[in-house]
């Protein structure tokens, strides 16, 4: 049988490390590129046309069939719902307000915006980032869960060896790769310091 005094000491303990991975999990909640798109029209409509913007299209049966015949798949199979392939091409996959399949969560296909730029659930609330405080300060936003500097930081967490399409010698140049495949970049029209 099992001590109380373990109890009596490992509760407490196990309540206060599940209080804070709750807080972390619902502070950076994903919000999906819509709630995005209501205020960054423009950001919105060039990352549309992106090739990671439409990423999750790749997973379907009969696309890219040539490389994935090379990369040793079957062009035939759908992998959209496989969660090897899924994680990569998704928003938020396995975490809180992220991707779970296509008819739940549409809005999350695909890089979006919160893969390079932070879970929104926080940082998109009325008192951070919004039209009510267009001067908001950033070093709140980013306390708010806002990416400060998007970085190959957030790029390596799909641009790496785990993608059965590149070879164990890839190697991501996040310079040259940072404008050429995110979106159109326009200057801020307020002071945020
Ligand atoms: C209610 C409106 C609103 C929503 C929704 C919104 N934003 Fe913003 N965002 C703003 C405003 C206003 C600015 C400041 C624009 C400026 O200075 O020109 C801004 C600035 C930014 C910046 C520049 C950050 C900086 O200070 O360097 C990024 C990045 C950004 N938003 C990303 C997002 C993302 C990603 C989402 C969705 C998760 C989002 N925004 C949702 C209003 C919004
Ligand atoms: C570790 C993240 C990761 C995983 C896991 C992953 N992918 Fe990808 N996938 C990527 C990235 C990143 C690229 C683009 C590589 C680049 O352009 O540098 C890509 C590219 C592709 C392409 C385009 C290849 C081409 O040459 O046109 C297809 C198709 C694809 N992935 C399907 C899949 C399938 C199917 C699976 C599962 C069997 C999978 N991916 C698993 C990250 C991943
Ligand atoms: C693949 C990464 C990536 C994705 C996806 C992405 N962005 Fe960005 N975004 C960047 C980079 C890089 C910058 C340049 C600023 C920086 O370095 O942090 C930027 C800058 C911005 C800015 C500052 C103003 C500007 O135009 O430069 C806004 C606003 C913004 N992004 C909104 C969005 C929205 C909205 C989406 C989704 C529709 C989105 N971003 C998707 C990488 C990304
Ligand atoms: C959620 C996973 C994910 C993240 C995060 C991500 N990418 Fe990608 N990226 C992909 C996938 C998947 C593709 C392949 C799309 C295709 O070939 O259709 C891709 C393709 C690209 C391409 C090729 C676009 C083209 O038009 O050929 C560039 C450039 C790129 N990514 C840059 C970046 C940069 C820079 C970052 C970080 C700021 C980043 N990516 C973050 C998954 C991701």
């Amino acid at each position: 049988m099992r001590s109380p005094r373990i109890w009596m000491v490992s509760l407490p303990v196990l309540l206060l490390v599940l209080a804070a991975s709750m807080a972390t999990a619902q502070d950076h909640a994903y919000v999906g590129t819509k709630n995005c798109k209501k205020c960054h029209l423009k950001e919105w409509k060039s990352w549309a046309e992106t090739k990671m913007a439409l990423s999750f299209d790749n997973l379907k049966p009969g696309e890219r069939a040539e490389a994935k015949t090379a990369a040793g798949l079957d062009p035939n199979k759908d992998y959209t719902t496989d969660p090897e392939c899924v994680r990569c091409h998704v928003t938020g996959y396995g975490k809180e307000g992220g991707f779970v399949d296509i008819e739940t969560t549409p809005d999350l296909v695909g890089t979006g915006c919160e893969m390079c730029h932070g879970a929104g659930g926080t940082y998109t609330q009325p008192e951070h980032m919004s039209l009510k405080n267009k001067e908001y300060k950033r070093s709140e936003v980013v306390a708010a869960g806002m990416v400060e500097k998007v970085s190959e930081v957030q790029c390596a967490v799909c641009h790496n060896t785990d993608s059965p399409f590149v070879g164990d010698d890839y190697v991501f140049d996040f310079e040259a790769r940072k404008d050429e495949g995110t979106h159109e970049k326009y200057p801020l029209k307020y002071n945020h310091d």
